[in-house]
């Protein structure tokens, strides 16, 4: 995805996976800093580690406690900090690791393109209060929907996340159940879903698919969840989480490179190393 949409930019650039381990995170980020890397990728368990780590952080970051992106930036001659692919030749020595975080708002930007979904005032029942659910969870209520029900299979740890919600964001009303009437989306946060042999999150003796205008799985690999099949055959709109997966790339590449992400590109390489199609 990331080298799809660097060469349909034109840039000389490549993007590599390294394998670091926790220990060495902040020598590896120091390492790339020392060779003038443009920028960096973190994944988990690392993101919330890097926090420590960057020299200075994005509203984004820390607003979500945690980086998935790092900008390597240094001083222009008026010693305003600039990302390294603005110095043409000369890069100064002294370099800062900025940090970002794009997952949470590749999460808002895939339901609204994906899924059509205007979460101002919607109804949302979420599946799943471990990392990822938390996350979605803090996003809709910054996105101001009306109601939030949470279920998660240890439900201490979605009164856990009710109790933070409601400190945070008294705007969003938010209950710990099922939701009584219908809903404009069901958003799964829980992994279950990603082995074959996985059944649905969702428990539909306690709450009917027919209740649901959309349905959005962040699992994308399978491409399609017994979730996903089942809420396709109540009629529901449905979309899984390659589109996250997508825009907090794109963003990504935005925040190096100063410029608009070529998604088509982007999507079509991402579908054709998922899917093979
Ligand atoms: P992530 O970072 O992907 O969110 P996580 O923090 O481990 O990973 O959270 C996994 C989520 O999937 C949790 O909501 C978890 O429920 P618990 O909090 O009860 O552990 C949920 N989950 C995992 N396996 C599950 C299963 N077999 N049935 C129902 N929920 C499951």
């Amino acid at each position: 995805m990331q080298n799809a949409g660097i060469a349909a930019l034109g840039l000389n650039w490549r993007y590599l996976a390294f394998e670091v381990h926790p220990d060495n995170l902040r020598a590896a980020i120091q390492g790339a800093k020392a060779m003038k890397f443009v920028g960096l990728n973190l994944t988990v368990p690392h993101k919330l580690l890097a926090v420590e780590m960057v020299d200075a952080l994005d509203e984004s970051a820390r607003t979500w406690g945690a980086v998935n992106t790092i900008r390597f930036e240094a001083r222009d001659q008026d010693g305003i900090w600039q990302p390294l692919q603005t110095f043409a030749d000369s890069i100064p020595n002294e370099i800062r690791a900025q940090g970002f975080n794009t997952d949470a708002s590749g999460i808002t930007r895939s339901l609204r393109e994906d899924l059509q979904i205007d979460l101002a005032g919607a109804k949302v029942l979420l599946l799943g209060a471990g990392g990822a659910g938390r996350v979605a969870a803090m996003k809709l209520a910054t996105e101001q929907v009306s109601e939030l029900f949470l279920v998660n299979r240890t439900p201490a740890k979605a009164e856990a996340l009710a109790v933070e919600l409601r400190q945070r964001f008294p705007a969003t009303k938010v209950f710990v159940s099922y939701p009584p009437h219908a809903v404009d989306l069901v958003l799964n946060a829980t992994s279950l879903g990603l082995k074959p042999e996985d059944g649905s999150p969702l428990d539909e003796t306690q709450f009917s698919l027919t209740q649901a205008s959309a349905v959005y799985d962040m699992i994308y690999r399978p491409a399609e969840t017994p979730l996903l099949r089942a809420a396709k055959a109540s009629g529901c709109r449905v979309a899984n989480g390659l589109g996250m997966l997508l825009y907090q790339g794109a963003e990504a590449l935005e925040i190096w490179t100063g410029r608009t992400a070529p998604i088509d590109t982007m999507r079509a390489a991402l579908l054709k190393n998922i899917y093979g199609n």
